[in-house]
């Protein structure tokens, strides 16, 4: 659950701060990236080279990284990047500053930028944590939607025995392991996406193809990952990175796009088809280049195999959503796909849309089935995956 989450780890002046070397460690081994920053005082229990060297990243303490240069560090960014801000150890000083949103240092800016999730695991003596201020700050942090890792109860630095004890590494990144557990939506769901086009080969330098960028069903995958589906991605040739934790298999033609999906399909639940599949492959291919002669050629094609329609007469179990690109009549159209292959819902884009279909990082979609129209203003494609996912939650 954690592989390839942005954790950032914020560090407080307590004791306990020695042992975020271990916190950082427990979320290096579960896969996460892991940025820290620290308050001033913590550089008193632990340095940032300690921490830069585990997390395999800078750490940030100040504003103002360069005072020559003016340059700083961007406080809105690493909110941003964020997946998860977990503050540990959290003092009484740093709950209070953070139930007040005060802002006078880069982690506290941080935090008021982060938009993601915020774990606090309180660290300091039980008469400071049984303190009516700090009972007070704590409540307000869980009222703002904080979630608090309780300390645990046993021998303090101080001496004394009682509730105050940070709670151990392995149990901190353990809750936080249960909480996107809890969240993991597709859990138990194995997926397939297929993305961008195919080419069909008329000789070994030229295809018949077309402009998908692949951009739609990558987000796609993302998305679903994330949601903890068990991803397989079959793409057309695209030149986009492989989103974290998803299985890619390369594809060049419709033949193989069947092929591919069909080893998969028995095991999965839902199948997505926003690949732009070419309609046509020519009839013969020529091993050889091709050379230039009449001056007209003319090439014949055959149609490629439909996938969806031959899938969705293969379906069991399988939700099978299709993709629909029109230009003209487009709702019409889309029905008629839908009823023709079978589907259970398509996803239309109309090219008169601005902003939506090939190559572009936003798209307008409408999702139909054969009961309900859900309309979508133009978003971005990580947004509109969102949306696309859950839909598929609805229907599972
Ligand atoms: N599709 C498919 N196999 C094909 C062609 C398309 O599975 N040989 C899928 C696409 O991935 C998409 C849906 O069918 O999800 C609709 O694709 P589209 O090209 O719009 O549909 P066609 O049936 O090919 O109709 P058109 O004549 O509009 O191209």
């Amino acid at each position: 659950m954690l592989k390839g989450k942005n954790v950032l780890l914020a560090i407080t002046g307590s004791i306990a701060a020695y042992k975020s070397a271990y916190i950082v460690r427990e979320f290096i081994k579960k896969g996460a990236n892991i940025k820290v920053v620290m308050s001033e005082s913590s550089t008193d229990f632990i340095t940032p080279i300690t921490l830069s060297t585990l997390s395999k990243n800078p750490v940030i303490k100040d504003f103002v990284k360069d005072k020559n240069s003016g340059e700083w560090n961007n406080h809105v960014d690493l909110g941003i990047w964020a997946d998860v801000m977990l503050v540990a150890p959290a003092t009484a000083h740093t709950i209070s500053k953070l139930s007040n949103g005060e802002a006078d240092s880069f982690m506290l800016a941080t935090y008021l930028s982060a938009r993601c999730p915020v774990f606090v695991a309180p660290a300091m003596d039980l008469d400071m944590y049984k303190h009516a201020s700090t009972k007070k700050n704590l409540l307000i942090l869980k009222e703002n939607g904080v979630s608090i890792i309780e300390p645990d109860s046993g021998e303090l630095a101080s001496g004394l025995e009682g509730k105050g004890r940070l709670k151990e590494p392995e149990d901190i990144v353990n809750h936080i392991y249960d909480y996107f557990l809890d969240k993991a939506t597709l859990k138990k769901n194995k997926i397939i996406i297929t993305a961008g086009p195919t080419h069909e080969m008329i000789d070994p330098v030229r295809y018949i193809g077309n402009n998908s960028s692949g951009k739609m069903g990558f987000a796609l995958a993302e998305e679903a990952q994330k949601r903890g589906a068990e991803v397989v991605l079959i793409t057309g040739p695209v030149g986009l990175e492989t989103p974290y934790g998803v299985k890619r298999i390369d594809i060049i033609s419709a033949e193989d796009m069947l092929k591919a999906i069909k080893k998969e399909y028995s095991q999965a639940n839902v199948l997505v088809m926003s690949a732009a599949v070419a309609d046509y492959q020519p009839i013969t291919f020529s091993d050889k280049k091709l050379k230039k002669k009449n001056e007209e050629m003319s090439i014949e094609l055959k149609k490629t195999p439909d996938i969806l329609r031959t899938l969705a007469k293969l379906k069991k179990k399988q939700l099978v959503i299709g993709f629909a690109l029109e230009t003209n009549d487009e709702k019409n159209n889309a029905y008629q796909k839908m009823k023709n292959k079978n589907l259970d819902a398509i996803v239309l884009n109309s090219l008169n849309d601005k902003g939506a279909g090939f190559g572009y990082d936003t798209n307008k979609i409408t999702l139909l089935t054969p009961n309900k129209e859900l309309e979508f203003d133009l978003k971005s494609k990580m947004d509109v995956a969102a949306d696309i996912m859950n839909f598929i939650e609805e229907c599972i």
